[in-house]
């Protein structure tokens, strides 16, 4: 989830997501975001359409990796620059679909992509979701995202959704011609924010000009650049994620 729109978080799912199909899981990415369902593009699975009957839906597997598939509302849309116009209650009821009737039974993990802010659609994963392990709250450093960002803590808290921990993006970036570090959007602030809010604190990803590359391919950087900085931020914020499950 995060407060704000654009500030990474479909980029932080399918990255995750691939990350910890690297690690050898078994790894599904559902994206609920109907008005800008990006999953597939950065996946690698836009045009591909879903297959499989009513309440046996077969999610799309990713050309990139093995161990990844993929549902989303354009997995049913021929045409991917036809808007979506739908109201909540249609959206509600494509969630439970893509939850109760898609075949997820194979899968270890499942990554959520949510659309920004804490509007139906993160609301209907909630209640469809009786034990998830938590929400993974993305941020950029400005104060205007972290203040957003603090209700998206709170909206987890209330829902009684436990807090993986806070991803501070687009923190910082590294001069390519003096490697000096400047901070574009400030730095910091999402890990003083968790601090405030009392959840973890997961892990600062740089500015990294080739995500928008290698997003916009269909192949996430932590395949194609697996030595990129972020990408190694990437293997550590999902260790800690896959230490939690370990210790429970
Ligand atoms: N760390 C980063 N460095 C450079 N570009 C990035 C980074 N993170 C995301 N981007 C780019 O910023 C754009 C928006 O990212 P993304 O789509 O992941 O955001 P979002 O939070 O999912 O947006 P929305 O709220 O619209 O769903 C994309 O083009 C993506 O490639
Ligand atoms: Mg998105
Ligand atoms: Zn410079």
């Amino acid at each position: 989830m995060s407060g704000k729109g654009g500030v990474g978080k479909t980029t932080v799912s399918v990255n995750l997501a691939f990350t910890l199909a690297k690690m050898g899981y078994k790894t599904g990415i559902i994206d609920v975001d109907f008005h800008g369902p990006n999953v597939p593009l950065m996946a690698g699975t836009e045009g591909v359409l879903a297959r499989g009957t009513e309440g046996a839906i077969e999610p799309v597997q990713s050309p990139v990796h093995e161990n990844v598939n993929v549902l989303s509302i354009s997995s049913f849309m021929g045409d991917p620059e036809a808007p979506i116009i739908w109201r909540g209650p249609m959206k509600i009821g494509a969630i439970k679909q893509f939850f109760n009737e898609a075949k997820w039974e194979d899968r270890d993990v499942i990554v959520i992509d949510c659309p920004p802010g804490t509007g139906d659609e993160p609301l209907s994963v909630a209640q469809e979701l009786k034990n998830a392990d938590g929400v993974v709250i993305v941020t950029s450093p400005q104060d205007v995202a972290l203040l957003d960002s603090r209700k998206s803590i709170n909206f987890a808290k209330q829902l009684h959704l436990p807090v993986l921990g806070v991803v501070e993006n687009l923190s910082g970036f590294h001069c390519p011609h003096c490697s000096e570090e400047i901070n574009i959007f400030k730095k910091g602030g999402g890990e003083k924010a968790a601090k405030e809010m009392e959840v973890p604190f997961l892990g600062r990803i740089p500015i990294t000009p080739a995500f928008v590359d290698s997003g916009d391919n269909g192949k996430p950087l932590v395949i194609e650049s697996p030595d990129d900085y972020s990408s190694t931020v990437f293997a550590d914020i999902a260790k800690t994620i896959t230490d939690g499950w370990e210790s429970k």
